[in-house]
């Protein structure tokens, strides 16, 4: 994923380098969704600052202009992002569903673009993971599959806190964010074993932030 200017590339009108990458991401997938479709993708990656959240609104946006019905959910309960990315309110979102027993479909956020509804995280909890873990949260997610043909996740870091590891369980897929020189690749290999002591489905790991000119500024799919 090479680096772009702009946080939601995918949706300029301006042709972007990176929109070949997310879209060439989403085939990916795709392929990877044979036989069993994959209705939800959690975005994660080993430290701060690696661009989960800017995959995960540009990918989800993508996901959207195939016709596709998609949630984007703001799963990170710590540094919550995508209600900035989208210019929608942070509130009501995931955790005021869950803390008032809200239906889910109620805090849902239109956006701009066709078929792609945003689930902000509403007001930050004191104990993320717990409310993470409960059954509530879980049937909350359940509760989005059944609207949506894709719920892509963004998550807090994987290795600081337990969140992604723990909302691996309940995805159908994993995407893993690799930023060339931010953090040693031991926090990589290490997430990645997390995840995979979980079996949590590593659909691929995607290089993010390349600069444009160099050979390798694509991203790299494996499984
Ligand atoms: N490929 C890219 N091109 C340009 N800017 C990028 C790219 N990837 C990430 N950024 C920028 O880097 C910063 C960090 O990205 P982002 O917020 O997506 O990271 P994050 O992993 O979600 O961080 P956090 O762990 O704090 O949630 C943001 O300002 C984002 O716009
Ligand atoms: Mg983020």
């Amino acid at each position: 994923m090479p680096f772009a200017k702009s946080q939601l590339i995918t949706l300029e009108r301006k042709p972007h380098f990176a929109d070949e990458s997310f879209r060439s991401i989403r085939t990916q997938i795709d392929f990877l969704a044979v036989p069993s479709p994959i209705k939800s993708i959690l975005v994660t990656s080993a430290v701060a600052e690696s661009g989960k959240s800017f995959v995960a609104a540009n990918l989800a946006t993508v996901m959207a202009q195939t016709g596709r019905k998609v949630i984007l959910v703001d799963a990170d309960l710590r540094r919550p992002r995508l209600h900035a990315i989208f210019s929608c309110p942070q509130t009501p979102g995931f955790t005021t569903a869950i803390s008032k027993k809200l239906p889910i479909t109620n805090v849902l956020h239109e956006t701009p673009i066709p078929n792609l509804k945003i689930l902000p995280s509403g007001p930050l909890p004191p104990n993320p993971v717990e409310l993470l873990a409960s059954p509530p949260a879980h049937d909350a997610l359940q509760q989005l599959s059944q609207q949506a043909d894709l719920i892509v996740l963004d998550t807090s870091p994987a290795i600081a806190v337990t969140d992604a590891i723990l909302l691996s369980h309940m995805v159908d897929g994993v995407l893993y964010i690799l930023r060339p020189g931010h953090n040693s690749r031991k926090l990589d290999r290490r997430a990645i074993e997390l995840l995979t002591q979980v079996h949590a489905r590593l659909l691929g790991v995607i290089v993010n932030g390349m600069r444009a000119d160099d050979e390798a500024s694509d991203y790299a799919m494996s499984y």
